[in-house]
């Protein structure tokens, strides 16, 4: 069995009060509960790890280089995110790959600096609108799965978070005939690589998600939890996205 996953993702939100609300948030289900994991801007890592410490939440990163250090300007390593206390990093967002060029290789050495810090990866992959409108959708996706992900990824260093570019803050969401579809391509494509370890790797949806539409997207078999945006800033909106996937 996986364990199920809430992953938040602030982007480049976040403040005091923000921190505060992340005491609140609460695993339901007992043995069933889903992982929680909140990834904040780099500045409040700290905090956050502070903020979180007797609570269920786990903090995570939102991007990192993929040298150890050096001349990078601006940039964090995955060490010094691991320092901070935080025990995951998100990388290849679309966000980062539109806004930074990042591509596939960059994607996936970061994937492997994360590995070399003892953090969790959770590797971004999705397609644009177009790709979505045109007939190689689901070749499209497992061609970026392919050339980010490293060998060797198992259920405890890796996890996928398919999400549709076009879905990203747009309030629009893909039906969930293509969302099973996709996630069962992804997962097919995980045991073929890696035999029955893919089976443990999980596999987020990203997207719009919210209160209104969770419990639907839950019940696709391979969705294991999802990465969440605008709805995890608020606890009023986190909370019931955490608790329909405990219902899942
Ligand atoms: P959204 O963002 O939930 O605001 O659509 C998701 C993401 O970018 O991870």
């Amino acid at each position: 069995m996986r364990r199920t996953l809430a992953a938040g993702n602030w982007k480049m939100n976040g403040d005091a009060a923000m921190l505060e609300a992340l005491g609140h948030l609460q695993a339901p289900g007992g043995d069933s509960a889903p992982d929680i994991l909140i990834c904040p801007p780099s500045t409040l890592l700290v905090q956050a790890v502070a903020a979180s410490k007797d609570s269920p939440v786990s903090i995570g990163g939102q991007d990192c280089h993929s040298a150890e250090s050096g001349a990078h300007t601006g940039d964090v390593s995955a060490a010094m995110i691991k320092a901070t206390g935080a025990s995951a990093v998100i990388v290849g967002h679309s966000e980062r790959r539109g806004d930074h060029a990042e591509t596939n290789a960059d994607v996936r050495a970061k994937v492997e600096a994360a590995w070399g810090a003892d953090l969790l990866a959770i590797l971004c992959i999705g397609e644009s609108e177009v790709e979505r409108m045109g007939p190689d959708t689901l070749d499209i996706i497992a061609a970026q799965l392919d050339a980010s992900m490293p060998d060797g990824a198992t259920g405890e260093t890796l996890v996928i978070a398919y999400e549709p570019i076009w879905a990203i803050g747009t309030g629009r969401v893909p039906t969930l005939e293509q969302i099973v579809e996709t996630h069962d391509m992804i997962r097919a494509r995980l045991v073929t690589r890696f035999g029955s370890e893919g089976d443990s790797i999980r596999i987020l949806y990203g997207g719009s998600v919210k209160p209104s539409n969770a419990a639907e997207i839950f019940t696709a078999e391979n969705v294991d939890g999802a990465l969440v945006g605008g709805a995890s800033l608020k606890v009023a909106d986190f909370q019931p996205i955490i608790d329909a996937l405990a219902a899942s």
